[in-house]
């Protein structure tokens, strides 16, 4: 690209998402964790957010070649805590769904780092540096390391990722847009750790799980509508709204421990609205209509459950250690305040065609 190109759309585009939309990586790390209670140990993690995309540069510099990445985000409360007023729209916490032996548990979580990257040390290296810099400020609620199978698979043998949406489709699914202009490029990401009960599974005849996942097993092939059950995964993770599909982006990443048997999918789902996402657990857990569950929950056990925010990175690159704790009726403010870094307004907003302008610029060179 010219570099006259590259300088317009610097000066057009003043608001960076984070690299939501970034391509499927080797390795990752899925760090959660809570804040400790205390005022105190604000100021450590807001230090981290301003600091956090030059940690990434510093640990990424060392290794261009491996696509080193980091999503934060910040869940309901901890945004209160952080940040007070404006919140975004539709940050809250994780909404537990509980039917039959069926349940998606809501768990502890402040933060979340998804941290990717083409080899794992480039993952545990940025692991071990926002640790230290959290560290007295936070506890370790959840920490999954994962890697990329066979074929893009996932443990229960299927290709995983197929249909997530790439391009301007991928940007029109994750970026918030004109609906939370405080917040446009901003995303909602929703994580759950499953556990499978691989030998149950792998007692099934290859016709079942195809079935119950909705696509063939070896070639990954979409089930026609005349052979697939209205219960497959893929029927109840469609979501129609006006005769259009809305669409969601995946990072799913197999992790386990052979030696002690345990073999897992952790799901990651980054969506502009979290409504999409809870819908498909909805029918995921509840079933559509009500019953007509999804059946890899007979194998799949949901061990964690949480919701954040994603902010841009240009908002937690403004962030200051020594903003002012929020006023107890701060929370519930919908208007920006001088003491918060609010996010862009929607004529600086990145557009959501896909077109991440200086973001994707930034990200492929700087691995921010
Ligand atoms: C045990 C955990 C899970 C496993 C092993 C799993 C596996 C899969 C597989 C193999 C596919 C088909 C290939 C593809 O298009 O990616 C798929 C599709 C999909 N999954 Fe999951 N999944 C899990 C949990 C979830 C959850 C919790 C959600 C959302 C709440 C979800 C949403 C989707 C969506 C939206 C699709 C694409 C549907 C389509 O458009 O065809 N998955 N999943």
């Amino acid at each position: 690209m010219a570099p006259e190109s590259l300088t317009t759309q610097a000066s057009a585009v003043l608001t960076v998402p984070q690299l939501v939309a970034s391509p499927l990586t080797k390795a990752a790390i899925f760090l959660v964790v809570t804040i400790n209670p205390g005022d105190e140990n604000r100021a450590p993690v807001l230090s981290l957010c301003a600091d956090l995309s030059a940690l990434l540069r510093a640990v990424g510099f060392r290794a261009l070649e491996g696509s080193l990445s980091c999503i934060m985000g910040i869940g309901s409360d901890a945004w209160d805590r952080l940040f007070g007023g404006p919140r975004p729209a539709e940050v809250h916490p994780f909404r537990e769904i509980r039917s039959g032996p069926r349940h998606a548990v809501s768990t502890p979580g402040d933060l979340i780092f998804h941290i990717r990257a083409m080899h794992m040390d480039l993952c545990f290296e940025l692991a071990t540096q926002i640790m230290a810099r959290l560290e007295g400020a936070v506890t370790t609620a959840d920490e999954v390391h994962g890697f990329r199978y066979f074929d893009e698979r996932d443990l229960l043998g299927f290709v995983d990722g197929t249909e997530n949406p790439t391009g301007s489709a991928a940007a029109d699914a994750v970026f918030i847009g004109d609906e939370d202009s405080a917040f446009s490029g901003g995303s909602y990401v929703i994580v759950q750790k499953y556990l499978h009960n691989l030998d149950a599974w792998n007692q099934i005849p290859t016709e079942a799980q195809e079935k119950i996942i909705g696509r063939t097993k070896v070639a990954d092939i979409e089930l026609d509508d005349s052979v697939k059950p209205t219960s497959a995964h893929n029927a109840l993770t469609t979501i129609e709204e006006n005769g259009r599909e809305i669409k969601i982006l995946r990072d799913n990443m197999p992790f386990g421990r052979p030696g002690h048997g345990e073999f897992g999918t952790y799901f990651i789902g980054y969506s502009r609205s979290p409504r999409t996402i809870e819908q498909m657990l909805e029918n995921m857990f509840i079933g559509r209509p009500p019953g007509n569950y999804d059946r890899i929950l007979d194998f799949s056990t949901a061990v964690t459950g949480n919701l954040f925010f994603v902010p841009t990175s240009t908002f937690l690159d403004n962030v200051s250690p020594d903003q002012p704790a929020p006023t107890a009726s701060s929370g519930s403010e919908r208007v920006a305040t001088a003491s918060t870094p609010a996010e862009t307004s929607a004529s600086t907003a990145p557009s959501n065609n896909g077109s991440l302008g200086i973001g994707s610029l930034k990200g492929e060179n700087s691995r921010e």
